[in-house]
């Protein structure tokens, strides 16, 4: 008896391939194929003609006549939500928000729904498709969230075929798919949740949105590694690709843009997540920074990007004696292993012994920090818990330290002290090199300027 036919695919970026592969041609990623039946006679689907989908016309058509108007923006009436989306929702866009489960993408996404039509004049049609929860369940989660319009409508459904007559016969202009991994469709044969299914199901919706003028927002989960769980292929096929993350333990919650046709990636939103719902931060500065001990030894405030958003945050680290033959190093918010380089330079080129004791390094709020211009922050707390001296309270400190002690600039200098300005800091220890060419315009602040050339210059600053 014939056997079905089969083929294997990458969990990864959905490579496809007749045979089992120990490891991906595409993304060099070991032991990840998984093997499917193979989706026969619904090959074209993906490959359909885009004019037909509503991108353009059939001729070629002069770069200059094409008209943009046509990108109309909805503002979602989340501020924060909108600047990550560019200034609003596109329609007829496909936007594929990802995140760890429990983080609060059905909350925000429902709570999208509702603030869409807060406006008095606007009637959307918005329809939420939940494949994980009941009816029941959303309305419960709804109530806490507050008063819907009448325009909101629910729907547990997962099979794309029923989701697809829905849509059409329906209209809706907005239409929230939660969650991708739940969708599938008959022929495909696959379990939902499979690469072939999610693939299926994000081709076939995003054929309907551009087709339709729907905006569509679909949830996928994130695996272990991070990326949203079935292929990469998921995010090379949508519009917008948003990120929702946060520590479980940290109350806040930041949206990025990870891709995005229609704005920049460099924004992100800023939620806290209350007891009626996501709030939006709009100074997370100050959020930051609550409860910040004032005149501490081990403190330092510094200011860092997010996207084009400066956020001041806490660096804490506490030096102490150790009492083991191997010292303890523990790093939070920041990488570990920068902590020990930065340790080592400290060693050599200030000339302090640190050998014998422990160190660790705490970014306060549970914000987690990858840009080098977070060093100088580091080293200053670190020498202020080990001299046990504060630093004055009303002082900022940003820049890179090099191996040979010498602070190196970073970009993005005049943002990052007006922030400081805003938040009523008054002395910023900064890079030399930079503050030399700071234009007249960046140097007109009422912050007193320290310039360091190098990290031996520090022991003064306290
Ligand atoms: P949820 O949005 O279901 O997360 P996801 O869809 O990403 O899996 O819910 C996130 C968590 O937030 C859940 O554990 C309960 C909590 N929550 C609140 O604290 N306040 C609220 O108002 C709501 C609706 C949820
Ligand atoms: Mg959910």
């Amino acid at each position: 008896m014939a056997k079905a036919k089969t083929v294997f695919f990458c969990k990864e970026c959905g490579f496809e391939s007749a045979k089992w592969l120990g490891q991906c041609p595409g993304c060099h990623a070991w032991n990840s194929f998984v093997e499917e039946p193979s989706a026969s006679g619904k090959k074209g689907r993906s490959g359909g003609s885009v004019a037909a989908a509503g991108y353009g016309s059939r001729e070629p058509m002069p770069l200059r006549q094409v008209s943009t108007d046509a990108e109309e923006r909805i503002h979602t009436g989340i501020r924060e939500f909108d600047r990550v989306l560019g200034g609003g929702i596109v329609k007829g866009s496909l936007v594929l928000v990802g995140g760890d489960p429990g983080i609060g993408k059905s909350t925000l996404l429902l709570q999208m729904c509702r603030e869409v039509n807060k406006p008095a004049d606007s009637s959307r049609k918005v329809l939420y498709i939940s494949g994980e929860e009941s009816l029941q369940q959303i309305k419960l989660r709804a109530d806490r969230l507050g008063e819907f319009s009448s325009e909101v409508f629910l729907l547990a459904e997962t099979n794309l075929e029923l989701i697809e007559q829905t849509l059409e016969r329906e209209k809706p202009d907005i239409v929230v798919i939660d969650s991708i991994q739940t969708v599938y469709r008959e022929e495909v044969g696959a379990a939902p949740g499979s690469v072939s299914q999610v693939r299926e199901a994000t081709a076939s919706l995003l054929q309907l949105a551009k087709g339709k003028e729907i905006t569509i927002f679909i949830v996928g989960h994130v695996t272990k590694e991070g990326t949203v769980a079935g292929p990469r292929m998921l995010e090379h096929m949508v519009d917008t690709v948003l990120y929702f993350e946060g520590d479980s333990s940290a109350v806040y919650r930041i949206l990025r843009a990870v891709k995005n046709r229609f704005g920049s990636t460099n924004e992100i939103g800023v939620f806290e997540m209350a007891g009626n719902g996501l709030l939006e931060v709009q100074n997370p500065s100050k959020y930051m920074l609550e409860g910040k001990p004032e005149d501490e030894p081990g403190s330092v405030v510094t200011p860092v990007m997010e996207g084009t958003r400066p956020i001041l945050v806490e660096v804490q680290a506490l030096v102490c004696q150790t009492n083991f033959n191997m010292p303890r190093r523990t790093a939070v918010g920041v990488d570990y292993n920068r902590v020990n380089l930065l340790m080592a330079v400290m060693e050599k080129r200030m000339g302090i012994s640190l050998a014998g004791c422990d160190a660790y390094v705490n970014v306060a709020g549970g914000m987690k920090v990858s840009e080098p211009g977070i060093d100088l922050a580091i080293v200053l707390a670190l020498l202020s818990s080990y001299k046990n001296r504060a630093l004055d309270s009303k002082t900022i400190v940003f820049g890179e330290v090099g191996l040979t002690g010498e602070i190196r600039s970073i970009s993005m200098t005049a943002q990052r002290i007006k922030e400081a300005e805003k938040m009523g800091y008054q002395t910023c220890i900064l890079p030399r090199s930079r503050a030399a060419r700071l234009t007249a315009e960046q140097t007109r602040t009422s912050l007193r300027l320290l310039e360091v050339g190098s990290i031996r210059e520090l022991a003064e600053v306290l």
